[in-house]
Order: C-alpha cells, then structure tokens, then sequence
C-alpha cells in the first residue's frame, strides 16, 4: 500500500513537488520477487507501465506466469541483478525497492541507489524500505541467536521449525518482568508471529543490516539523492512526545537530523523512505490549500454524538482521534466514512459556495487528520464500488488469489484475509457475468457438493457477503 503510486505522489505533492500522475506513470521496482506487489497496480492503472527486476529466476517466472494469465499488457519482468542493470536516464516516474537495501550486500546497495538516480526523471520519487537502527538492534541480537542456532542447517522447513523452536525457547525462559528480559520475550514474541516464508527470508537471510537513519540519508546524498519523506506522513509526526521534546524536536532545523532523534524517541524498527533528485527543491512544509486538490478517504467514526459544546469526536480503526466543534469538517468526516471504501474529492466535500474560512478550516482539519493516521489523502483516489450492483465484479487478481489461499488484494492495494471457504468461492465467482440468483445457485452446489447444510436464508446471507466484500473494497465499480 505505501509504495502505490497514489500514495509517492500524494506525499510528493504535499511536499511541493509536481510528481507524475499515477494513471499514466512510469514505475521500476528493483527486488520485485514474483512482482506480488506490481500486478495489482498495473491492474488497477492500465495506462500506466511497470518493470520489476529481481535476481531470482523462479520468483520472476511466476511473475510472468500470472502477467500472462491476466492478459496483462503493461507489465515486463525481468530476472536481472539491480547493480548491472543501467536504466534509461529519467525514464522512470517512480522507483520501488521494498524489503531490498537492508537484505542485499553493500556494493548492491550502492547499485540500488545508483539505479535509483539514473532511472527517476525530474519530478520521480523513489521509495527505499529498510531496517533502522538504534530500534532495530533488539531484533539484531535475536536474529544474531536465530542464525547461530541453526547454522548447520540446510533444509529451509529444518531451519523454520528451529528458528520457532528457539523463539519459544527465549519466550519461556528468559527471565524479568521489565528491562531487557521483557523487550526480549517481546521480540520473540513478534517473530513467533511471523509467516514461516518472512521468518525464512527476512530474519534468516544471509544479510540482513539495519542502518541509522542519517547513513542512510548521507548515503542517498552521495548518490545525488536527498530524503524527501516517509511514506506514511504520520509516522514523520511528533506524536505523544512530551511537551519538551517536541519543543527540542522543533527546534532541529535540519530535516534529517529532526527525523534521527525522533528515530531515537521513538526506537523506530523499519523505515519506508522517500527520495528524490539532489536538485529539487522540497516545501518542507506541507501547505493546508493543497489538499484542495486532493481526495479523502476514512473509516474514522463518530464517537456518540456531539457534546453541548458542539465537539464531536472522532476515532479511527488504529486508535487515533480527532476532536473538532467545525460543523463543516464534522459533516465531511461523516460523508468520507460512509463513502469508505472509495473516497471523495476534498473540493466537492466543499462545494461552490464555501467561504475561504470553510475552506481553510477543513483542509486544516484534514491535513491534521492526515498526520494522525485518520484519514488517507489521494491525488489518484482508489474506486472500489460501495454498492455490489446486480452482477458484481471482483477484480481478476482477487478472483485468482481467492482460488489458491486466503490473502486477496484489495482495490485499495492493501491485503485483506477472507478465512472461510464459501466466502472465497464467492470471490471466485465475481466476474460480473453472474447475477444474484445464479450466484445462489453456485454457493448451493458448493455447499451440496461437499455435504454442507444450505442455510435457509442463503440469498440473504449472499446479500450480506457482497455488501461485507464491498466494505473490504473489493467489489469493482461499472
Ligand atoms: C526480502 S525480498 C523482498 C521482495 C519484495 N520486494 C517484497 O517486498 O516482497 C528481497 C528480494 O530482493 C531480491 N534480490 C536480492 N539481491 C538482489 C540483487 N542483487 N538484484 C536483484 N534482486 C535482488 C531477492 O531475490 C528477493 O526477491
């Protein structure tokens, strides 16, 4: 989701620049692995065009296998190394390399960045994802116990179950209700959580170096890069810093400084940075007018109704709140949670006869929801249908993930779980050539079939499934 061109584009926005269209960009992702990340947005943005490079043949071949599966035209896979690979100068709008430059070795992390400067245009963006220190030190020291307890180990399920089995060793036995003891049990805690290919790929791989944020900076600087953002706005925010030091913190003129001691504040783990050309000027910061351009999306809800003050609070699904008396910015919060999952246009929310102050006062109210994560602004708005219509589509992507396991991408490229199997033979069903009742008659031969009860209720019950499919922004508009 963070590395989806709406989102490089809406955040370069913010930050001043004029960054490519996502509907018609031009985007290169180095360590693409089996292009899982690609497919969906070349999908969802058939006038834009994708390369994704990875230097594991396999991992490309099934990429290309389900490109040519979905009769997709705008997709090319290549199985190259990032540090050969020599890119048209500019001819790219954004740069992906998620989950690349902590696991690969120096010299391909200088290709990496290397690559990055060639291939991005005047305006491109790049995203890098890394492992950042001093957060991640934590995870090094149970990553370094990982890799010396299952050194003599060649068979990758072997080395999983060891890798668990430790982990459950270290959770059990390692002493203390506080300090280390529990940021330890804590981190095997988290690992234990961990899918058997992540704790194969990421933890045990061969490589795997975090970096401080301002090497990682000072290294895009050697590149002719300069740090523009993170990917998630609100994750360069202050936050629940006390008083003092968000006061010290504001002080930090220097943007990669600042964004270093809030590393330290915050024991950040895992960065998602934004990079562009050494020579482009950034507005640090970002200008509430903006997002007069912009759309707005939230599945923030009202708490209870508003007080005798007028105050309405408001609270999204990761905790974060906002507290406003604003009636126009309480109505517009309203209509993008009930217009969720698509999103709306912040000038239409406005319409014509706003007055400046309406509008200062929403995009003011929105670029603060925005910094605490209660809403997602968009140049390029994702657009799942609220309604499933008479025959309802999936996307083609979702219907073939929803043949082979639990985990679909959605039309807001997030993934999003549907665990039982009637609900993913529904999916399977959605190309939009099926009405209600032949998608009864579907659902009933599958559950006939496989000696299941046929709920009474089974039209109603489909009804609710779609309108809950919708809700997960999967269901495609006309
Ligand atoms: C941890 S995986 C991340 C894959 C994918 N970006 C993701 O987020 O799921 C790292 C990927 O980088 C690829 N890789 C490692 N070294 C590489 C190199 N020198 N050139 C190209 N790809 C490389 C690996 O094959 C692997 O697919």
């Amino acid at each position: 989701m963070q590395t989806h061109p709406d989102r490089l584009a809406t955040v370069a926005t913010l930050f001043g620049l004029r960054p490519a269209p996502p509907e018609r960009c031009r985007v290169l992702e180095l360590g693409c692995g089996d292009a899982g990340n690609l497919i969906p947005m070349a999908l969802a943005l058939p006038d834009a065009s994708f390369v994704g490079v990875d230097a594991a043949p396999k991992a490309i071949a099934r990429g290309q296998g389900l490109v040519a599966e979905l009769g997709l035209k705008n997709v090319t896979l290549e199985a190259r190394a990032i540090e050969e690979l020599a890119p048209a100068a500019g001819g790219f709008d954004y740069v992906i390399a998620h989950g690349v430059y902590s696991w690969v070795p120096a010299a391909v992390r200088d290709g990496l960045l290397a690559v990055c400067r060639e291939a991005l245009g005047d305006a491109g963006v790049a995203y890098v994802s890394y492992n950042a220190l001093p957060g991640g030190r934590l995870r090094q020291a149970v990553r370094d116990m990982l890799v010396f307890h299952t050194a003599e180990l060649i068979d990758p399920r072997e080395r999983v179950a060891q890798a668990r089995a430790l982990l459950r060793f270290l959770l059990e036995g390692v002493p203390g209700e506080h300090g280390l003891g529990a940021l330890m049990r804590d981190q095997a805690e988290r690992m234990l959580a961990r899918s058997d290919a992540t704790l194969l790929h990421d933890e045990l791989a061969e490589v795997n170096d975090a970096v401080y944020f301002h090497e990682f900076a000072a290294h895009a600087v050697r590149h002719g890069l300069q740090y523009l953002a993170e990917a998630d706005f609100f994750e360069m925010q202050i936050g629940a810093a006390s008083d003092p030091a968000a006061q010290a913190l504001l002080a930090i003129e220097d943007p990669v400084r600042r964004e270093q001691y809030l590393d330290f504040l915050k024991g950040r783990m895992f960065r998602q940075t934004l990079l562009c050309r050494a020579e482009i000027a950034i507005d640090r910061a970002p200008h509430p007018e903006v997002l007069e351009r912009l759309a707005v999306s939230t599945q923030a809800q009202p708490q209870g109704e508003p007080g005798p003050d007028g105050k309405q609070a408001f609270t999204g699904p990761t905790g974060s709140t906002l507290t406003t008396d604003h009636p126009l910015v309480i109505d517009a919060l309203k209509r993008a949670a009930s217009a969720w999952p698509a999103a709306l246009w912040v000038r239409d929310v406005l319409g014509p006869q706003a007055t400046p102050d309406d509008r200062r006062a929403l995009c003011d109210a929105l670029l603060r929801s925005y910094a605490a994560n209660l809403v997602a602004l968009h140049v390029h708005p994702p657009a799942p249908t609220t309604t499933p219509g008479e025959a309802p589509r999936a996307s083609a992507l979702a219907r073939h993930q929803a043949l082979g396991g639990q985990m679909v991408t959605n039309l807001r490229h997030a993934s999003v779980r549907i665990e039982d199997d009637l609900g993913r033979r529904l999916v399977t069903l959605l190309d939009g050539t099926r009405d209600r009742a032949a998608l009864t008659a579907e659902l009933r031969s599958f559950l006939s079939d496989r000696g299941a009860t046929v709920p009474a209720d089974l039209p109603d019950a489909l009804d609710r499934s779609l309108d809950g499919l919708a809700r997960l922004a999967l269901l495609e508009g006309p």
